[in-house]
């Protein structure tokens, strides 16, 4: 491809090929890495394409044209982190505004609306986002963004992404969500009419646990240039060498995903049969409450994250996430090699013990990121950690 234009192609394609077109100085077809933090410029007072890399950087821009052409949206915004790229959602509100986000929402997220923003006078109210007549009842006149996740974190809840969008329109307020645990290869939230998504790149899209990074894409320009102006004012953009890492991760995001996917299927099957196990929450499960809206809102597999409870305590809960020898006792996830949490002391600890209790965060739970290892050697790693425990 000569340019960066869509051209029709299909999803893999466009990871592939859009943002990272042949360098016309020397026909790599690898973009090389800009590393300059500034750029000369024609003359005095006229500006080039680039000036300074917080404004604006070659390589964050191939990054970006990738996402915003992956995401169907009219750009994207490369952050330095997950948490950045949600802290500059949230700046886009004021004193006296009111948030509505999801209970099944990362610990990251739920410190960041209820330690940081409340100092700016925001406050929040955490609902069940797969009600929509408990979101719809949680606006008020302040309402000026709703959050949720696409696959919500650590209970895989899935919400109705078209209805949560209708009733933001209707309520003029901004809808984000967090794809991170989705992927644009599984759902692309802006085709269903959400305003903003957002990525921690270091999960899926990055894919190999190695840089950190956050992505917002949107459908609007005028929300774009609002976005980016509160980017560029506070500076928390992506490095150049952990774009590149991320656009190279995003090249064998499609097949990554539909094949953690399938194994992540197979193991819930499994741990669904289990004598220790009390329930599994895996959106492909037909167990799952929302397994109908899950499979008209995620194309090709239900993702790669599984929840499950056991019939134990947090002592003996942590005893089988420290035991198993492939699934890595780590947070984070969405990479190749595949990780093994405990939410309550781990990915949550940063909940109110009190929301835990109420929102399902129960001592029991373990959270698996699946990777990439074969379905037999995963479930034996399980199946010993369990069973010896
Ligand atoms: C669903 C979700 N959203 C956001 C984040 C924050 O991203 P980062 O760690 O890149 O800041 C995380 C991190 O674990 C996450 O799991």
């Amino acid at each position: 491809m000569s340019d960066s234009s869509d051209q029709g192609y299909a999803f893999r394609t466009r990871a592939i090929h859009v943002g990272n077109e042949i360098d016309p100085s020397t026909g790599a077809v690898v973009p090389p890495i800009h590393l300059a933090s500034t750029f000369r410029q024609p003359g005095a007072g006229e500006w080039g394409q680039f000036d300074y890399s917080r404004s604006g950087n070659p390589t964050r821009s191939n990054l970006q044209s990738t996402l915003a052409s992956l995401e169907s949206g009219v750009g994207a915004l490369a952050f330095s982190s997950g948490m950045a790229a949600i802290h500059c959602v949230t700046m886009l509100l004021e004193n006296g505004d009111h948030v509505v986000a999801g209970c099944d929402l990362y610990g990251g997220a739920y410190r960041l609306l209820h330690k940081i923003c409340n100092r700016s006078g925001i406050d929040v109210t955490l609902v069940d986002m797969t009600d929509v007549d408990a979101v719809a009842d949680a606006i008020n006149s302040r309402t000026k963004l709703i959050w949720a996740e696409t696959i919500g974190n650590p209970r895989l809840t899935i919400p109705n992404l078209p209805r949560l969008a209708t009733i933001a329109k209707e309520n003029d307020a901004i809808i984000g969500v967090d794809n991170t645990f989705g992927t644009p290869a599984l759902v692309r939230p802006l085709e269903h009419g959400i305003d903003i998504v957002m990525h921690s790149a270091t999960k899926y899209l990055g894919g190999h646990s190695d840089c950190l990074g956050g992505t917002l894409a949107v459908a609007d320009q005028e929300l774009l240039d609002r976005l980016y102006f509160i980017q560029n004012a506070t500076g928390a953009v992506l490095d150049p060498l952990s774009c590149f890492l991320i656009s190279r991760g995003l090249k064998t995001l499609d097949l990554r995903i539909r094949e953690q996917s399938k194994t992540a299927l197979e193991l819930s099957k499994w741990l669904e049969q289990h004598p220790k196990v009390r329930s599994v929450l895996y959106p492909g499960l037909e167990s799952h409450p929302q397994h109908q809206v899950a499979a008209a809102t995620l194309v090709g597999g239900f993702g790669a994250m599984v929840t499950f409870e056991l019939d134990a305590g947090i002592q003996q809960t942590a005893k089988v996430c420290e035991s198993t020898k492939l699934f890595h006792l780590a947070v984070s996830l969405g990479a190749v090699e595949s990780l093994i949490e405990q939410p309550a002391t781990m990915s949550h600890a940063s909940y109110d013990a009190a929301d835990r209790a109420r929102f399902g965060i129960s001592d029991g739970l373990i959270r698996l990121s699946v990777g990439l290892e074969s379905f037999e050697d995963l479930q034996e790693d399980l199946a010993s950690a369990i069973g010896e425990n």
